[in-house]
């Protein structure tokens, strides 16, 4: 796994593209049914459109658990993938059940985030 992380570090420049398409992918799977993309437009859960640098439990009219409005996070690459890979281990109480155990998994739907 150590082995595998430094490899793909290595590539992550040429893998770049790939990566964002694979992300798009993702996260049409595995968050569009409660998140989508676009400013002012939320699901089940808020939208995600520039979520990196965003106050958590920050948008307007999106149902928030108290627990996501009080975590005092402000969303950032490594706190997403935190986040992403066991939601309710960093915010206890979150309403957010779907993880992505996957690490390539996460780092290409955090890309995908990042250039929304
Ligand atoms: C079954 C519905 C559902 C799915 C699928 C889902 N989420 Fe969520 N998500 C939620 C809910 C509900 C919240 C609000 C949680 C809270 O307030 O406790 C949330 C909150 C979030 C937040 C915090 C947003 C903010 O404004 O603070 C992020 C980031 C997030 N989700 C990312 C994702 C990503 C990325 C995926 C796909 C891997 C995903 N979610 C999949 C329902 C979902």
């Amino acid at each position: 796994m150590a082995v595998f992380a430094v490899t793909a570090g290595l590539f992550a420049p040429v893998a770049a593209t790939a990566q964002q398409a694979d992300g798009e992918r993702l996260f049409q799977q595995r968050c569009g049914g409660c998140h989508s993309t676009e400013a002012g437009r939320n699901r089940i859960g808020p939208h995600l459109s520039g979520v990196i640098g965003r106050a958590a439990g920050s948008i307007e009219g999106a149902r928030y658990s108290d627990a996501m409005r009080d975590s005092g996070i402000v969303w950032d690459n490594q706190l997403l993938d935190t986040f992403l890979a066991a939601p309710r281990e960093m915010v206890s109480g979150a309403r957010m059940t779907v993880a992505v155990p996957d690490a390539d998994q996460r780092a290409a739907i955090i890309a995908y985030l990042e250039s929304q």
